[in-house]
């Protein structure tokens, strides 16, 4: 594959406004992937998706993730986005969530394929040569059962991208082993249709080694790492970037310094630096939850 693309994983809840704008400012992503917007039985007003855009700010290019159960409702939820502007379109399968997937949403679409095809098609039938990607686990229960849903996906003509988690959705976020086997398969069986390899990729080091062993790769994705080194996504483009500690610091005061809710502000900050070290922890918890938090940056 030709240059590896670096993707930020989409985090709902976590990618408010505030982190957005921070991002963007600091130049710490090249592109978006928004976390889901869950589409219901009636598709939503062209109101409610405009709002759902603006965080997102029209800078860099956006992909807008669908999840949900309706085909129809997505498809046209799809098309409405498409008369916004929308050019790039993800569908998620792979959130672990019982909640979601208990009605056979984002992961639960791993227990019909069926279903899961369907769905595939008819939002690609209705925005036509626009990209439609599908972020996607291994499987619900057995990474094996991407032999058989991968080629399907494939065969369908529909997606252009796979982006690939590669744990099952039953392990949700658990350590598990095999991932570089799990990922390697699934290479092999997306044939021509690039995939983007995610799940615990944290560091350079770990980036460069995945690559160099799965070469056919098209590019990384990165979550949870990027929360804890916010210019991560920049050292793995061997872009300049400050010593992980300042760039937690820098990022950090930059999402908040506006003003940012003490709730969320804990959850950010457990997010980057982790709970036991987190060097906000015990001032937040001396503020009332309703509060504003607010650093000069
Ligand atoms: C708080 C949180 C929210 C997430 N929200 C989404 C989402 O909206 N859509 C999605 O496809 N994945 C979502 N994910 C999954 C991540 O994008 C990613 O696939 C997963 O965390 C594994 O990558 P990582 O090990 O680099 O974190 C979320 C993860 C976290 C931690």
């Amino acid at each position: 594959m030709g240059n590896p693309e670096f993707w930020l994983g989409p985090m709902e809840g976590v990618m408010t406004p505030e982190l957005l704008e921070a991002a963007t400012s600091l130049h710490l992503v090249k592109r978006w992937m928004t976390p889901f917007f869950r589409v219901n039985a009636d598709a939503p007003k062209p109101k409610t998706l405009k709002a759902f855009l603006a965080p997102f700010g029209g800078e860099l290019p956006v992909t807008v993730q669908l999840m949900g159960v309706s085909p129809e409702a997505m498809a046209m939820t799809a098309q409405t986005l498409s008369q916004l502007g929308v050019n790039a379109f993800n569908l998620n399968f792979g959130c672990p969530s019982r909640q979601v997937t208990s009605g056979g949403a984002g992961g639960g679409a791993l227990r019909n394929i069926d279903g899961m095809l369907r769905t595939v098609e008819t939002v690609k039938n209705a925005i036509g040569d626009l990209e439609l990607s599908v972020k996607i686990r291994t499987g619900w229960s057995d990474p094996g059962e991407q032999e058989l849903f991968l080629p399907r996906l494939v065969a369908s003509g529909c997606v252009g991208k796979f982006f690939i988690h590669y744990r099952t959705v039953k392990e949700q976020y658990a350590g598990v082993d095999g991932r570089e086997e799990r990922l390697k398969r699934a290479i092999e069986l997306a044939e021509n249709v690039p995939v983007i390899l995610n799940g615990d990729v944290n560091t350079p080091d770990d980036s460069e080694s995945l690559l160099k062993r799965l070469p056919q790769a098209a590019g990384i994705m990165c979550a949870r790492g990027w929360l804890h080194d916010p210019f991560l996504l920049r050292r793995l483009e061997h872009l300049p970037a400050p010593d992980p500690e300042t760039g937690r610091e820098q990022f950090f005061r930059t999402v908040v310094k506006a003003g940012f809710p003490v709730n969320k502000s804990i959850e950010l900050s457990n997010y980057i630096w982790g709970r036991k070290n987190n060097p906000y922890f015990r001032h937040l918890l001396t503020l009332p939850a309703g509060a504003a938090f607010r650093l000069s940056p």
